[in-house]
């Protein structure tokens, strides 16, 4: 069954099945993509990139794990990315969380930074050449530099995001449903 809702109020009320942080990012105002997968009635699946650093998430309903979903959802998002000229898209992965691991890394995604104090990688996909550019560059940078260090940038690009989030309403561009 496809779905196509209309406004990120009704988004939340859909999501509620869903854990705080995954339907606070999918229903955000600030995200550019979602994409949900339905069944009869309700969803089961979701897939969503979050401005300004193009962040993606995605959750599968437990129950609805192993079939699939998870990257039917990632697939379809970064369609919408690319069809959006998105340059690229980047996620945040526990080291620990292997079916996460397998889905992004058959769907195309990058590793541009490992923590392994921390237990997590960053990913990208580049999309276009510009953002295989900034893949090159950050992941060479990234490299190079101590895990401590890597870790203060990224606590301070999330408060930036945070404040770009709350001083810029960017909208809400697609929605698309997928059976
Ligand atoms: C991660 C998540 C989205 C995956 O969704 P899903 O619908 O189960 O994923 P899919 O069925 O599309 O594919 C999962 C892949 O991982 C593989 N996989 C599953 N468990 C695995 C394991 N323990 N070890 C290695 N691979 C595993 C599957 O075989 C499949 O790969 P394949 O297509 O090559 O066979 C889902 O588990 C989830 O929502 N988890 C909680 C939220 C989360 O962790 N989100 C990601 C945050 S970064």
């Amino acid at each position: 069954m496809n779905m196509i809702l209309e406004d990120r109020q009704q988004l939340a009320e859909k999501l509620k099945g869903f854990p705080t942080y995954y339907s606070n990012v999918l229903s955000s105002a600030h995200t550019s993509v979602v994409v949900c997968v339905t069944n009869q009635k309700q969803i089961v699946a979701a897939c969503g990139i979050q401005k300004p650093f193009n962040y993606l998430v995605v959750y599968v309903q437990e129950g609805y794990r192993g079939q699939g979903l998870g990257t039917l959802a990632v697939k379809q998002a970064v369609n919408i990315a690319r069809k959006s000229n998105l340059n690229f898209v980047n996620l945040a992965v526990s080291t620990e969380n292997p079916s996460a691991l397998r889905l992004y890394s058959k769907t195309g995604f990058l590793v541009t930074a490992l923590f392994s104090r921390f237990k997590f990688k960053i990913m990208t996909l580049p999309l276009r050449f510009k953002g295989r550019i900034a893949y090159e560059f950050f992941s060479k940078v990234c490299s190079l530099l101590p895990e401590f260090i890597l870790m203060n940038l990224v606590l301070f690009f999330m408060k930036v995001a945070k404040s770009i989030r709350q001083v810029s309403a960017v909208g809400f561009q697609d929605f698309l449903g997928a059976s």
